[in-house]
């Protein structure tokens, strides 16, 4: 069985942590698309590539991530964050990396795919199309609430200017924009808890699979 849910959303929407939830409810096989522009974004940085990005840089890129010695904590935090919107929007990036989530959506047993353009470009066919949003001020405070576990040197108002950059970033990008697709089932979690959220999504999905 082939069965793709597409998650797209804002950044600290909550996209991922539902996206996961949801993949595990149902035992589909999960993507964190962010993951590989940061990775992409992480090795351009440690590599010191300052020249038009490459095929190989890609794919150089992706090794990383199958590497078990690899922390994946180094690609959390504002630098990468703020330079993997900036790469996202390069062409070689995105095409490279569209080839790859391709071919993980379309694998047996059902994916779960969450990112910015899954409903629109990677997965236009999508059985099921989510949109998480959340208004700004309570992503940032979301954030800043995770944040302080690990960094008690923060300021919410930062966190405030740098959801809304990479968004504006992420919005006005020629290629494959963060959008919600035209049949993307909106999800405001601004004044829900995380598990209605999860309720409504999970909802969403039986109703498709009994058809
Ligand atoms: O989901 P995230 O915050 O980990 O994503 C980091 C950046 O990667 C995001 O600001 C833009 C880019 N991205 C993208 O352009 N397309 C996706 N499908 C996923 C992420």
């Amino acid at each position: 069985m082939k069965f793709i849910v597409a998650i797209d959303g804002t950044a600290a929407s909550g996209k991922g942590t539902l996206a996961k939830k949801t993949a595990n409810h149902f035992g589909f096989k999960y993507l964190d698309t962010g993951i590989l522009y940061r990775v992409v974004a992480y090795y351009l940085k440690s590599s010191e590539i300052h020249s038009e990005i490459s095929k190989q840089n890609i794919q150089d890129s992706l090794k990383l991530l199958f590497n078990k010695d690899f922390q994946l904590s180094l690609l959390r935090n504002k630098e990468i964050s703020l330079k993997a919107s900036i790469i996202s929007k390069n062409k070689i990036v995105r095409d490279n990396l569209l080839t790859y989530q391709r071919e993980f959506a379309m694998q047996e047993g059902g994916t779960v795919l969450d990112g910015r353009d899954i409903g629109t470009v990677v997965c236009p066919n999508a059985d099921v199309k989510i949109f998480v949003d959340a208004d700004i001020e309570i992503r940032a405070k979301r954030r800043y609430n995770q944040y302080l576990k690990h960094n008690s040197n923060l300021n919410l108002r930062d966190i405030i200017d740098e959801l809304t950059k990479r968004d504006n970033f992420d919005r006005n990008r020629q290629l494959s924009p963060l959008a919600s697709a035209k049949d993307a089932y909106l999800l405001d979690t601004s004044n829900i808890t995380p598990a209605e959220g999860f309720k409504k999504i999970i909802q969403l999905i039986s109703k498709k699979l009994k058809k």
